[in-house]
């Protein structure tokens, strides 16, 4: 070995070990996406947490997207490690009742009841609050925007749908989301249905190419200063 090459080898092994300190010194959390300035889109699964949780969690990992999961109390009761992790990871948590009733069916105290006891054990079990609210089957009345408006939740349904618990076929699954895609949306998915987590890898790494950046549902609306029992977006049909 050269003194040259092992000076200048020193040399690199010294920034390598001084670079990681000099970092952290100086590290700030990485800024939050600005949806207004670049092209944004929110993933987001209802229902769970769903049994295929662990390995969608790791797929969004891997790409570094960000997605919203509006939770079941029931099951954040009975799954409660990845509710941990998803708040871990930096995904949003909304409140998507505790066992799926039609809000549309029930007594203003039974909707009211629905919404606290799931804001309730999300806290318990992840120690973040949810701030939004999606009701069962996207499905709300003047009882339920009243219930939302006095827990300070707005109410977020979604731009399209992904039809996943409809086909339950991976391809299938991947060819509408990639077509329902658009900037701002919002696409609506379930963690329970095994080929949505299949098809993700391939979903996320389509969609970052076309230059879409995956973040949580409240940094996607940001924009909108949406206040507690507001209704976003406004629906128009089912999906
Ligand atoms: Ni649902």
């Amino acid at each position: 070995m050269s003194r040259h090459f092992t000076a200048l080898l020193t040399l690199v092994c010294a920034a390598v070990t001084l670079a990681p300190a000099s970092a952290s010194a100086t590290a700030k959390p990485p800024a939050e996406v600005d949806c207004t300035q670049v092209k944004c889109i929110a993933l987001t699964f209802d229902d769970g947490p769903g049994k295929y949780a662990g390995a969608l969690l790791d797929t969004l990992k891997k790409y570094d997207a960000k997605a919203t999961f509006f939770l079941e109390g029931q099951y954040v009761k009975s799954r409660p490690a990845f509710a941990k992790r998803m708040a871990q990871e930096g995904h949003e948590l909304g409140n998507h009742s505790y066992k799926h009733p039609n809000f549309t069916d029930l007594e203003a105290g039974a909707i009211r009841s629905e919404i606290k006891k799931t804001q309730d054990i999300i806290k318990q079990v992840t120690g973040v609050e949810p701030k939004l609210l999606r009701p069962p089957y996207g499905l709300s009345d003047v009882p339920t925007t009243e219930a939302a408006t006095e827990f300070g939740l707005p109410i977020v349904l979604w731009t399209a749908g992904s039809r996943d618990w409809a086909t339950k076929n991976e391809a299938a699954i991947k060819k509408q989301t990639l077509e329902v895609a658009k900037q701002d949306g919002i696409i609506l998915m379930h963690d329970w249905v095994k080929q949505t987590v299949d098809a993700m890898p391939s979903i996320v790494k389509t969609l970052q190419s076309r230059g879409y950046h995956l973040v949580t549902v409240s940094t996607l609306i940001k924009q909108h200063n949406l206040q507690p029992g507001d209704v976003f977006p406004v629906p128009d049909g089912w999906t």
